[in-house]
């Protein structure tokens, strides 16, 4: 079982003094011109945090940032994600430009209750990657109480998720954890029905796993994104020059086999926006699925796929999304993802998304959307592990 930070005790049992708790985050948010671009990921580590600080704990912070290969470099330090939780909290941070060094270590025994001291981002060292125990040994130094709380990570076997659980009796995880689990495992295991899964990008590599799984749970796939073009060459349409996994047909084939053998409703678009002859400088030109022009790169779904499938959103009470359906980063081919996004908040139907584009995406449309998905997740690839059943190595070790 995992325990919940709501059973631990976090004051000291011979003195008022409250413990210290190292909560493992994941920080591993976008920077340019060290300044933090998106703060989600910080927001929702934000909980936990307050909650052991209410709790009368001093609070030590470990995370990743980038994979900067073992060695220190400015590009991965953790100081922008710093100055932006002490922003977003309004109270200083102290900040050690090193995880395992004595003098940080020092720091740490030395908090003051309530106060908050954040670590240099662990992958300058090899040894957390490599799930070193000497190296988790020294980063168990650092607190009485282990708590992770980076969904984000959930799926690595690393020294700070990892190795670092055996140094601790009491250990457990952070509130962001818990919502990830209740909406990614618990409400999609027995889910309002209809259901309906979303699921774009470009790659299908990484959402194989997630589409069979759901093949037996939804009565819905949508698939949106390049994803989609890789389908239609399965059933023999012609793509024009669009971006597809020619090398994945087969897959694809099998699992539009599949589904039919299982009654899912699987729906690919029906007509797509896209360019002429040239990605991002093209004539704009609009086409249904079935004569796709050759000279024609599809970047967006059309109107009467965004019809189709905001018709299927509308009749859903579950929804689940992951993967933009065209290319939403160009505000040109970002109207199918857009119009997705507002068929959803306007069915009021639970609604869980995950994936750092899909939440880009919503992001960049308004800001203020993200508040009206019932949940909106942190992970990426831990995320597509959830949901597609599989076990998270961080959250198995947090059990022992
Ligand atoms: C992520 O952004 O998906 C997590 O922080 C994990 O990062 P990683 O893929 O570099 O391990």
């Amino acid at each position: 079982m995992l325990r919940k930070i709501s059973t631990i005790d976090f004051k000291s049992s011979n003195t008022t003094s409250g413990k210290t708790v190292l909560i493992r985050v994941d920080y591993n948010v976008p920077v340019e011109n060290e300044l933090v671009t998106d703060d989600y990921r910080i927001l929702k580590s934000i909980p936990t945090i307050k909650y052991c600080l209410d709790q009368g704990a001093k609070v030590v912070l470990m995370s990743h940032m980038g994979r900067p290969k073992g060695k220190f470099n400015n590009k991965y330090s953790l100081i922008p994600a710093g100055e932006k939780l002490a922003e977003l909290l309004e109270v200083p941070i102290k900040f050690s430009e090193d995880c395992i060094s004595e003098d940080a270590i020092d720091v740490s025994k030395n908090l003051k209750d309530g106060e908050i001291h954040l670590l240099e981002n662990l992958r300058f060292y090899n040894e957390e990657i490599e799930n070193n125990s000497d190296f988790s040994s020294q980063l168990a130094k650092h607190g009485s109480i282990y708590i992770n709380d980076a969904f984000g990570t959930a799926h690595r076997n690393h020294a700070s998720n990892s190795g670092i659980t055996k140094h601790f009796a009491t250990k457990g995880m952070g509130l962001l954890i818990e919502q990830e689990m209740k909406f990614l495992s618990e409400k999609l295991s027995k889910p309002s029905k209809p259901l309906t899964l979303i699921i774009g990008g470009a790659k299908i590599d990484t959402k194989i796993a997630v589409i069979e799984k759901f093949l037996d749970l939804a009565d819905n796939i949508i698939i949106g994104g390049a994803m989609a073009n890789t389908f239609l060459l399965a059933m023999d349409y012609k793509i024009g020059m669009s971006l597809a996994e020619k090398d994945k047909i087969n897959v694809a084939k099998n699992l539009l086999k599949k589904a039919s053998k299982k009654g899912t409703n699987i729906l690919l678009p029906i007509d797509f926006l896209g360019e002429l002859d040239s990605f991002g400088s093209g004539k704009i030109n609009v086409s249904d699925a079935k004569d796709i022009p050759e000279n024609m790169i599809c970047e967006d779904i059309g109107e009467k796929s965004i019809k189709l499938f905001t018709d299927i959103i509308s009749s859903s009470q579950t929804l689940l999304w992951n993967g933009t359906l065209g290319v939403a980063e160009n505000p040109n081919f970002s109207v199918g993802t857009n119009r997705i996004i507002d068929a959803i908040i306007e069915n009021q139907l639970t609604s869980i998304v995950g994936g750092g584009d899909t939440v880009a995406a919503i992001r960049n449309y308004d800001n203020s959307l993200i508040e009206k998905f019932s949940h909106v997740s942190t992970g990426g690839g831990s995320c597509l592990e959830m949901l597609s059943g599989k076990k998270l190595t961080a959250l198995e070790m947090l059990k022992k």
